[in-house]
């Protein structure tokens, strides 16, 4: 009566970030954001409700979880089966398409693929907008990943209008290069990080009120496809979210010395007449926004300075899919 499910989602980068929650239980932003799907990172989740199981199971990448990682699954889970309005337990299967020892797992590809695979799997037929707001409750970033390209978190002010809309394909040449600094797993957690920076930092207001209009910014830059105008503001979202991170109590900060240095190698690129653009998320890792045109070039150089095993690259991604028929 329940058939499995199976979607493939991919991952997104904010070029404008997402930073700070103003209501934590339905994940609403304080701000806008938009973000670049990728094609190279993704995750494929498949969900069976099956009557015969006397509680959730979800493995990742073949291993059971447990903890915290099993009740973030159980979160989304409970949310569809209040939809759908059963109680049947659900076995998860989830995978992980990111280069081994990247250390890039994601929340927003493997929300994105859960929210999606677990509404199909219990029969319920989700437009794209609810499958955003969905997949919001998972990870606020994942709201972003149900569409390919370049996409708009518009952050509303309830669990009914906060949700992701496309804004352009962005099939007109750019891509990604990822400087993989350290794979080791966070110690501050996207979620707690937030937190600690909305309850303590001094600059948390002037980052959301800024940020929307960063995020319109970025759209006229899009829509003009400046694309000098978009890295720019691209660099200027990422400072000034980590400079929020230093105004809080205890002052954190996701930069190692190998960020910095990365950080300060893309903008020396720059001088060199290269048009490349550095964002960071909630990690140490330096992400590179490049246009096509210069991928080789660039990524010569980046592969001399960090070793080519330190070096990924991307170019930009499609909308979620429903691969049941891969099972
Ligand atoms: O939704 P989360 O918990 O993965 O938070 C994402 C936060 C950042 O990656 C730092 C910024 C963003 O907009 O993706």
């Amino acid at each position: 009566m329940f058939e499995k499910r199976k979607v493939r989602a991919h991952t997104n980068i904010a070029l404008i970030k997402y930073w700070g929650k103003a209501d934590e239980e339905y994940i609403i932003p304080l701000n806008s954001s938009l973000s670049l799907t990728l094609n190279d990172l993704y995750a494929e989740t498949s969900v069976l409700f099956d009557p015969a199981l006397d509680q959730d199971t979800f493995y990742l990448d073949g291993e059971k979880q447990n903890g915290s990682s099993l009740k973030k699954v159980q979160h989304v889970l409970d949310l569809v089966r209040q939809q759908a309005d059963i109680e049947v337990k659900a076995r998860v299967d989830s995978q992980n398409f990111v280069p081994t020892a990247a250390g890039l797992a994601s929340s927003a590809s493997g929300m994105a693929a859960l929210a999606a695979s677990a509404s199909l799997a219990a029969g319920l037929d989700l437009d794209k907008k609810d499958l955003s707001r969905l997949a919001r409750r998972g990870s606020g970033s994942a709201s972003r990943s149900i569409y390919g390209g370049l996409v708009q978190w518009q952050k509303g002010s309830n669990d009914a209008d906060s949700y992701a809309i496309p804004i352009d394909p962005a099939d007109w040449g750019l891509g990604m290069y990822f400087i993989l600094i350290n794979k080791e797993q966070k110690k501050v957690s996207s979620r707690s990080g937030m937190k600690q920076t909305v309850e303590t930092s001094p600059y948390i207001e002037e980052w959301a009120r800024t940020t929307d209009e960063d995020v319109e910014k970025m759209k006229e830059a899009i829509a003009q496809r400046d694309f000098t105008q978009m890295g720019l503001l691209m660099e200027r979202s990422a400072s000034k979210m980590h400079a929020t991170t230093l105004g809080a109590i205890e002052p954190f900060t996701y930069l190692l010395p190998e960020s910095l240095h990365a950080i300060q190698f893309v903008q020396a690129l720059r001088q060199k007449g290269f048009d490349c653009y550095f964002t960071m998320d909630a990690g140490p890792n330096v992400k590179v926004l490049i246009k096509e045109e210069q991928k080789a070039a660039i990524g010569q150089l980046l592969q001399e300075e960090f070793g080519p095993d330190k070096i990924l690259y991307s170019d930009v991604g499609p909308d979620i899919q429903d691969i049941t028929n891969e099972l």
